[in-house]
């Protein structure tokens, strides 16, 4: 889809997209169609529901001049109209552009008063929350139907100072680049994106100026990774530890380690999960794929800061030579973990990966993401993804993060009393716990048994954000890429420079 800016013109045509502001006010442009219609604009307002208040739009047909299709876009209280809410207008009208099988379409940005935005950044959002809703992974369909492919092929914003816009959108821009990696990465079928291929796609990173390393097998055995590689071991695939680096911010300062899990299929292994469903489990990757994502998306805007990222690759099968309830394997830092439940793969991956990331880089902060329980789904449903930390100042940071690029996050509890509840009889602890109960919590006591003494560290179970089934207004179906934003937000905000 192509993006341009353009001044004011001397009439509309085509398909345009007005503002109308909470309680029916028609704003300039609309108010200046509304009396070249002779109040058409006003009479349609008087029939319905419409009102302007966020998201809403109302498309009137062949009103003044050459305008084909007039859209009113509720743009709500300006007070209101922030970064994310543009986002979202520019979502909602690539949506529709869709919808109505329109190949181009204009919206035009009037100022808005009480927004803290200018409308040149207006503008610039907007632009950037129509691209990131005009995505289809459609590489596998070979008939695909007129009325589901992506029709809208240009974007028109006109705003006063199409300049800034321009500025402001190209330097939000490389944003879309990297979600659009990120969600392919998470709708591939497990099939086709396995440990080794997720890492090879990891590796075009170097082109951005990342530095990235492929460990195999061999050197995750010497490296005495050997939970990570009890969970690969049932798979005919390769396990592969991917590890990231864009050191661009100041010499000798600590970086920023990203974790993700990639479990490029999670069928339980011995504890074999029920099969309805169990297609989901493509996308057990979530984490690494937002991880990766967010790499991209760190190098693809030069930022100035020191971010390394490890992901853990593998496949969780049952087999012959999988991994059995029981089995007891010693960790990279050492501990000895008993496997009692090999569907709680997730953190036994991680451990090792987290390991690994500081003795390596020895980093100030440890951001971790990963699809790890289903119990956060039942406790936060797909609105936000659980935050578990050591520290309320890197909460915080994530927080606002989140809130201000629309990636939402709650803080859950830690404490020595869930800990206890995965001591093992025979080992320094169990992968689970006895019973169901506060799942998501003790599987992020069993990871932080994993951070060392001093290290800022946060782990983010985005189970019930990796995957829409409903879409959102920057989100259409299928992956989400939480967390390439949320991450890259993070770090502009708090470690750049
Ligand atoms: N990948 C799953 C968690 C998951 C479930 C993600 C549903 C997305 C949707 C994870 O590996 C898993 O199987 N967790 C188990 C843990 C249990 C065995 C303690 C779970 O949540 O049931
Ligand atoms: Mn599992
Ligand atoms: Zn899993």
């Amino acid at each position: 889809m192509k993006v341009e800016f353009s001044a004011f013109p001397k009439a509309f045509s085509g398909n345009v997209a007005m503002f109308v502001a909470a309680d029916k006010q028609l704003l300039a442009t609309a108010q200046a169609a509304d009396s070249k219609a002779g109040g058409g604009l006003t009479r349609a307002l008087g029939a319905g529901r419409f009102t302007g208040a966020k998201n809403q739009t109302l498309t009137i047909l062949g009103q003044s001049g050459d305008i084909a299709r007039l859209m009113l876009l509720g743009v709500g209280k300006g007070r209101e109209l922030d970064a994310r809410t543009a986002e979202g207008l520019g979502g909602v009208v690539a949506a529709a552009a869709n919808a109505a099988g329109h190949a181009a379409v204009t919206v035009v940005v009037d100022p808005v008063k009480g927004s803290r935005l200018s409308p040149g950044q207006i503008a610039a959002h907007i632009a950037l929350g129509a691209r990131l809703r005009n995505y289809r992974f459609n590489k596998y369909k070979t008939k695909d139907k007129p009325e589901q492919k992506l029709s809208l092929e240009h974007l028109t914003v006109v705003v006063a100072g199409p300049a800034e816009a321009r500025k402001a959108y190209a330097q939000l821009e490389p944003t879309v680049d990297a979600v659009f990696f990120a969600r392919d990465l998470v709708s591939e079928p497990a099939n086709m994106l396995y440990p080794v291929e997720f890492a090879r796609r990891a590796k075009e990173l170097t082109k951005l100026g990342v530095k990235v390393e492929i460990l195999g097998e061999a050197e995750l055995k010497k490296l005495g990774m050997n939970v990570l590689l009890a969970v690969g071991q049932g798979s005919e695939r390769e396990s592969q530890l991917l590890v990231m680096r864009w050191m661009n911010g100041p010499k000798n300062q600590a970086p920023v380690a990203l974790i993700g899990k990639g479990v490029t299929f999670d069928t339980g292994g011995i504890s074999l999960k029920p099969a309805g469903g169990m297609e989901d489990m493509k996308w057990d990757m979530g984490g690494a794929g937002a991880v990766t994502g967010a790499m991209r998306l760190i190098a693809g805007r030069k930022a100035k800061a020191n971010v390394v990222a490890v992901c853990a690759l593998v496949e969780n099968m049952p087999d012959g030579n999988a991994t059995r309830p029981g089995d007891v394997v010693k960790s990279m830092s050492g501990q000895t973990v008993e496997i009692i439940n090999t569907d709680a793969e997730g953190r036994l991956i991680l451990c090792d990966a987290m390991w690994y990331a500081q003795e390596k880089f020895k980093p100030q902060a440890m951001v971790e993401l990963s699809t790890l329980t289903g119990a956060i789904i039942v406790s936060l449903g797909h609105e936000r993804a659980g935050l578990f930390s050591n520290n309320t100042q890197l909460s915080t940071r994530l927080r606002v993060a989140g809130s201000q690029i629309g990636e939402k996050l709650w803080r859950m509890p830690l404490g020595p009393k869930y800990d206890k509840l995965i001591d093992s009889e025979i080992a320094d602890m169990k992968n689970v716990s006895n019973g169901r109960d506060g799942g998501s919590i003790t599987a992020a006591q069993f990871l932080q048994r994993f951070v060392q003494d001093g290290v800022a560290w946060a782990h983010l179970d985005i189970a019930g954000m990796a995957w829409s089934t409903k879409g959102d207004d920057t989100t259409p179906k299928g992956a989400t890429a939480y967390g390439v934003r949320l991450l890259d937000r993070l770090i502009a905000d708090n470690y750049e420079r």
